[in-house]
């Protein structure tokens, strides 16, 4: 059975639930055919580990925040970020660190360094997908590797690949989702009576919405996923500042209330359209959905898209758009992809 030396790059909740997946799971993998052994971990806070055989994932989980691998064979208390990604002996690059909307730095680096050296890259990080995805794909393809990111939109709930595959033999004529767990949580907690403010600070404490909720609240984050969505779906070049983004910040009680009287729900919804000279355009705004609207029953945290599409109609999909167990997901279905790809078996 082939084994896979994989290179964790970011040791937060995402690449630790997937080390625990691997750790506790292996049969999940056997029975697709495939072996995953860790052999480099980088994290601005531990420091970087190198270990060609396979790190003991068990002795690494059990590190509390704070420690460092310095001191084990092949520790170091620097990231070396660059160095590791160019040089272990990874056949796949897990990147799952912080990533600046801006210019999806460091993120992107991490990914260039990778694919440029010939490895596999899977990653949930939406900063390098959103602002360079075609440029990315382009250096995978010239160095005879795969970028995958299928987590980049709505976490382990499958949007790209459903799309390109079971959605092949349809034309897509848009998409247009709630792609932003925090602020439909929000939302829904405003139909309960409670003030954006107050409504914010319950998302805080469940651990839904960041520390500084301005991406959520303010349609930033719901941006990143429509350009996503657009160029890799309906063949645009769009970049996020293209997306015309009002967030859910200027709604008030008040507007939520009438909404409701009138059997409305308000939406932050993303959406992407191709108009009928072919071009595309995409927007991120607060959307009053009469109740039949397939996306007025997504609730609480859950995301959900809808495809636009010729012979079926319209197609949605819906589940978790966040979690770090479900992330992790999304990255072993981009595993999957990539065994898929080396085995011949898809081509997508
Ligand atoms: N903060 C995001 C959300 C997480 O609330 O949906 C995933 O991008």
């Amino acid at each position: 059975m082939t084994t896979y030396n994989l290179a964790l790059i970011g040791f937060g909740g995402v690449n630790r639930a997937l080390a625990e997946l691997i750790r506790d799971q292996p049969q999940r993998f056997a029975s697709l055919g495939f072996k995953l052994r860790v052999v480099a971990i980088t994290d601005l806070g531990f420091g970087s580990l190198v270990q060609p055989d396979g790190i003991d994932l068990a002795t690494v989980l059990a590190m509390p925040r704070g420690a460092s691998f310095e001191g084990m064979p092949g520790g170091s208390i620097e990231p070396r970020n660059e160095d590791v990604i160019k040089d272990s002996p990874a056949d796949i690059v897990v990147e799952a660190t912080f990533t600046s909307p801006g210019d999806a730095e460091p993120a992107v680096s991490h990914v260039r360094w990778a694919l440029a050296a010939g490895k596999h890259v899977v990653t949930t990080n939406k900063g390098p997908v959103a602002l360079f995805g075609q440029e990315l794909t382009a250096l995978a393809k010239d160095h005879g590797a795969r970028f995958e990111y299928e987590g980049a939109v709505m976490s382990g709930t499958p949007v790209l690949r459903l799309a390109r595959t079971m959605l092949a033999g349809l034309a897509l004529e848009g998409v247009q989702g709630i792609l932003n767990g925090t602020s439909n949580f929000v939302l829904g907690r405003m139909e309960s009576g409670l003030r954006l403010e107050e409504a914010i600070a319950e998302a805080q404490q469940l651990g839904y919405a960041e520390a500084d909720p301005g991406a959520d609240i303010e349609g930033s984050d719901v941006r990143l996923k429509v350009t996503i969505l657009a160029n890799e779906l309906l063949g645009a070049n769009l970049s996020p500042e293209d997306v015309d983004t009002t967030g859910i910040q200027n709604l008030s009680s008040d507007d939520v209330a009438q909404a409701m009287a009138n059997g409305h729900r308000w939406k932050l919804i993303g959406e992407a359209n191709r108009g009928s000279d072919g071009t595309i355009k995409a927007s991120v705004r607060p959307v009053a959905l009469a109740a039949d609207h397939p996306l007025a029953g997504i609730a609480g945290a859950t995301n959900a898209v809808s495809f636009k599409t010729d012979l079926l109609g319209v197609v949605t999909v819906s589940g978790p758009g966040a979690g770090r167990i479900e992330t992790a997901y999304a990255l072993v279905s981009d595993i999957i992809a990539v065994n898929d790809y080396i085995k011949g078996a898809i081509r997508v």
